[in-house]
């Protein structure tokens, strides 16, 4: 028996890399999932893997009517909606303040903050109806980046610190019926894309070729994570049974980076 026997989640970004890898550990922890991608082939694949257990949407995150159709189709589907699940993100590959012209932070930030951000905010927005009435929970990925600087850009960064207030005031706002939290994952290989304003559409973490090596020496755990490694802590915090006392937390998965300290001698 699985630990979300019964629920029924909508997971964003579903289409590849940690949003898969959470359809696919939902669904075997005996959930109904809805798969929320802008990319229509990738929704196919997810749906044509899960069968009966899944129902894609093609969807953007950005419109508030996409959000809106998303979590119809979940309840038109499933009868309801138990977990809503905000992920889909855009990573800025490190642009900093000073390389990067006025016009094109300009334009980075506004692209950025739309998915990373208000796409969050506007997905919570249209379920929360539907989450009130099953007295469930929402989940918003969240990062290291949520806390630590130097992984991502200023950019990026501050998205990701964006978002432990949105889970704060979320949790505020929605207790005692809904319970909001976040994960915060550190390294991993997917296909995250950048801003197209910053040139960065086509960039993928293939352009890291020692992406292993180097979260292998950074994090403390020796390790680059796979994607499947994170959803753990999304099935503890969505789970009824195992969750129930937890909300506004963000949980730090990113293999003990903020742990890392100085490595000053002690003797
Ligand atoms: N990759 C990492 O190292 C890492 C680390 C920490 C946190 N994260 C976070 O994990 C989350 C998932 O990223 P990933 O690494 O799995 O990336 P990914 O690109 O592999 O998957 C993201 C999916 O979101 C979809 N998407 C992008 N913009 C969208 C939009 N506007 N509307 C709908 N769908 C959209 C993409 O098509 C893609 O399928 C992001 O929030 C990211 O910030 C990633």
């Amino acid at each position: 028996m699985g630990w979300l026997e019964g629920e029924v989640a909508l997971v964003t970004g579903a289409g590849s890399g940690l949003g898969r890898a959470l359809v696919d550990r939902f669904v075997a922890e005996g959930a109904n999932v809805v798969a929320v991608d802008r990319s229509a082939d990738r929704v196919a694949e997810v749906e044509a893997a899960h069968s009966g257990a899944v129902t894609g949407v093609v969807g953007d995150v950005r419109s508030g009517q996409d959000n809106q159709r998303s979590v119809a189709v979940c309840v038109e589907a499933f009868g309801k909606l138990d977990c809503y699940i905000a992920n889909a993100g855009l990573f800025d590959y490190g642009a900093g303040v000073v390389d990067t012209d006025m016009e094109q932070l300009d334009r980075g930030f506004d692209e950025i903050f739309a998915v990373n951000v208000k796409g969050y905010l506007l997905g919570v927005k249209a379920a929360v109806a539907a989450l009130q009435q099953s007295g469930g929970s929402v989940l918003l990925t969240a990062s290291m980046s949520s806390w630590h600087a130097g992984v991502g850009g200023v950019v990026y960064t501050a998205s990701k610190h964006a978002v432990v207030g949105l889970v704060r005031q979320l949790a505020y706002e929605l207790a005692p019926r809904v319970r909001v939290n976040g994960v915060a994952p550190g390294f991993m290989r997917t296909d995250i894309r950048g801003p197209e304003s910053l040139g960065l559409g086509e960039r993928t973490p293939s352009s890291i070729p020692n992406l292993e090596q180097m979260a292998t020496a950074v994090v403390p755990l020796n390790f680059l994570p796979q994607p499947a490694d994170y959803t753990g802590h999304y099935v503890q915090l969505a789970s009824r049974a195992n969750g129930a006392t937890t909300t506004g937390a963000v949980i730090e998965c990113d293999a003990g980076l903020g742990v890392r300290g100085l490595g000053l001698p002690t003797g």
